[in-house]
């Protein structure tokens, strides 16, 4: 079977092996293999290969399956659906029974799984946090790694998608060092960190308190408080940032619109907008341009430097950024 795989020189292999173990990437379902001094280890299928630290090589391989494991799938006799944030496993199932029997099929398997959850409600309210049916386990903190950074984070209390990791990989693999980096909601960092990464002076705010406790606990566990500044605060209230940003990041899709105004005191001379957006297929782009253009001009000139597609949302809803560029207009 063809998988894809990390390979490295074998003398690295034990090294990258336990990398791969400890952020939940290594797949247990093939065989590792060897072959002229080189490693195959293959890859968990849940694992997004962009996640994966970009200074390992991924190729494909055919790998011969593990007889000594077991799989959920084993078990339940179908493929179930989950996703992975640090140890838990999240699973997305309405049917409270199905939900129960894949639970237990992952607890049984030979998967890693300390807890096991099901979403119980949408992303709601102003801290955009989900309700959960915690299934196996209890403990709903965790350490989620991507891109070589590590979040600690309570999927009860705060917001936190691993599916936007190539996305932040994206926005952050621009920023430079020395820049002012300002994230107006910035959850528990994970826009920030990566930029306090490469050099950036950051401040992050956001009005959950413990998102906010969470980012502080980051910046120390990633090594960069001396250039990360953690605001609890309606982003709307905090000053003594008026043209300070060279970059700022809104994500905030459903409402980000209300918080132009903002940016704009926010923005320097020169600065670049990300703006998150949730728009129908047929226009995804076209609000959130007008919205900016409303807010910014006459004091910018402003140019869309980049319209991309993050990814679909809900049938005909894109989530979508515009990356922006704010220029300050000649007096
Ligand atoms: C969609 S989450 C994004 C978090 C983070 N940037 C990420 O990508 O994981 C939006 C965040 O904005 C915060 N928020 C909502 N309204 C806010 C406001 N008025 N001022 C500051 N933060 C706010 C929420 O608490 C939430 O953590």
């Amino acid at each position: 079977m063809s998988v894809l795989c990390v390979r490295a020189d074998r003398e690295d292999g034990e090294s990258i092996r336990r990398r791969l173990a400890d952020a939940g990437a290594l797949s247990g379902e093939y065989e590792i293999d060897v072959e002229d001094g080189e490693i195959y280890l293959p890859l968990d299928p849940t694992v997004d290969p962009d996640a994966i630290d970009p200074s390992f090589e991924i190729v494909q391989r055919s790998l011969d399956r593990r007889e000594t494991q077991t799989f959920p799938k084993d078990i339940l006799g179908f493929e179930p659906t989950y996703e992975r944030l640090g140890d838990i496993v999240i699973i997305d199932e309405d049917d409270d029974e199905r939900a129960r029997a894949i639970a237990e099929a992952i607890d049984e398997s030979d998967l890693r799984a300390e807890t096991i959850v099901n979403r119980a409600s949408p992303i709601e309210g102003e801290l955009r946090v989900r309700q959960w049916d915690v299934l196996i386990g209890e403990d709903t903190e965790t350490v989620h790694r991507e891109y070589g950074c590590a979040f600690e984070l309570d999927i009860a209390e705060v917001y936190f998608s691993p599916r936007l990791a190539t996305e932040r990989h994206r926005v952050v693999e621009s920023v430079a060092p020395g820049e002012h980096f300002f994230d107006m909601f910035a959850g528990v960092g994970p826009f920030v960190i990566p930029a306090a990464k490469r050099g950036a002076e950051c401040v992050g705010v956001d009005l959950n308190p413990e998102a906010i406790e969470y980012l502080r606990r980051n910046a120390n566990r990633n090594g960069v408080t001396d250039r990360v500044t953690a605001i609890h605060a309606d982003v709307r209230e905090v000053s003594g940032y008026g043209g300070w940003a060279d970059r700022i990041v809104m994500n905030l899709p459903h409402s980000a619109g209300e918080f132009l105004d903002t940016a704009v005191e926010l923005a320097g001379e020169e600065c670049t907008l990300h703006y998150y957006d949730i728009q129908h297929d047929s226009d995804p782009f076209g609000p959130g341009e007008a919205a900016i253009r409303e807010a910014a001009t006459p004091d910018y000139e402003v140019t869309i430097e980049n319209r991309q597609e993050v990814r679909s949302y809900a049938p005909h809803e894109l989530n979508v950024c515009l990356d922006v560029r704010l220029t300050r207009s000649a007096e």
